[in-house]
């Protein structure tokens, strides 16, 4: 995810049970125009493995291009953006722009499995709008040109977020015995539960979560414990969440390529997930919020597990 899914984050989602993680999208473009902080987002940590990492882009040349120069960094596979639905990436046929043109996602998807001795994979939506999903299709066409899996986050374009993601179609897809590739369900998965549910309902082959995981990097064990218990793994406690705020700022400190200043205001989106449900937690965001260094957010979060011990 765009400004989320950095390399301290993915870590974290690692070590919390994701079994594998992708990076943010990165431009082609910007990469073979060699843009410093594009290629930052390509470095991963060796412990973050299975990593994918995600570009997008409308030209072929650049596409390819990148998919080339991507193989320096050695992912363990690239993974093509053809979901983004955000205007300024749309107008430009990227994202899920390219939805309006079967034909061109074919091609360049072509394009870029030749262009690669990575695997590659691909992110999409369900079509451009409701009266023209063809995700079918589109399955059947790019596991012809020889993608390795297919995530479909489950609305369309113009969908936006809005409404449910339309989990049927995953189940459409997997009721297709021609279609071998692995498939990977997303959109809407909140909890345990709903994954379980999600899961034995439509079968794919793996589930992707995003929303859910910002600043909740639990979701994925305690989506493991469920499916394998059945029963609900009680929330991280207080102490638990700072400790694991702590471990996210250390990780981003030695991990990220930028000031300490940069980190400290780029964890500030995952403050509402730490503290989501517990009593107090918008006066604990509110007060991490004012932290601008490294220390000052150490002693703030001393400052809430001190408060919070005399409070309890
Ligand atoms: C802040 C944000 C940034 C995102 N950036 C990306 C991205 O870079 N690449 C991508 O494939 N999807 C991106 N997404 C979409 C998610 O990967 C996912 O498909 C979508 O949020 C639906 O899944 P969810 O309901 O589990 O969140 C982003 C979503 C959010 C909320």
């Amino acid at each position: 995810m765009e400004d989320v899914s950095d390399a301290a984050f993915r870590r974290l989602c690692r070590e919390m049970g994701a079994d594998a993680v992708v990076t943010e999208f990165i431009s082609s473009e910007a990469l073979i125009r060699q843009v410093a902080k594009s290629w930052n987002k390509t470095r991963f940590g060796e412990a973050e493995r299975p990593i994918g990492i995600q570009i997008f882009g409308h030209d072929e040349q650049a596409m390819r291009e990148a998919a080339r120069l991507i193989e320096t960094v050695s992912p363990d596979w690239l993974d093509i953006n053809y979901g983004c639905p955000v205007s300024k990436v749309v107008c430009k046929g990227a994202g899920a722009g390219i939805l309006r043109d079967i034909d061109r996602m074919e091609y360049l998807t072509r394009q870029i499995v030749e262009a690669t001795s990575l695997p590659v994979t691909v992110k999409t939506r369900l079509g451009w709008d409701a009266s023209s999903i063809r995700i079918i299709e589109v399955a059947h066409r790019l596991q012809a040109v020889g993608i390795a899996a297919l995530a479909v986050h489950a609305r369309t374009r113009a969908d936006g977020y809005t409404g449910s993601a339309r989990w049927e179609w995953i189940g459409h897809l997997k009721a297709d015995p021609t279609l071998t590739i692995p498939i990977i369900g997303n959109g809407d998965i909140f909890d345990a539960p709903t994954a379980y549910h999600l899961y034995h309902t439509y079968r794919p082959d793996a589930l992707m979560i995003g929303r859910a995981a910002i600043g909740y990097p639990w979701i994925f064990q305690e989506i493991k414990y469920f499916f394998r218990t059945q029963q609900t793994l009680p929330p991280p406690s207080l102490p638990e969440r700072l400790e694991t705020i702590r471990r996210h700022l250390q990780y981003g400190l030695t991990m990220l390529p930028q000031p300490p200043e940069k980190t400290v205001i780029e964890m500030r989106k995952h403050y509402s997930g730490y503290f989501r449900g517990i009593p107090n937690g918008k006066s604990y965001r509110l007060q991490l919020m004012t932290a601008r260094t490294p220390d000052e957010l150490l002693s703030e979060l001393d400052h809430i597990e001190r408060y919070a011990s005399v409070t309890a």
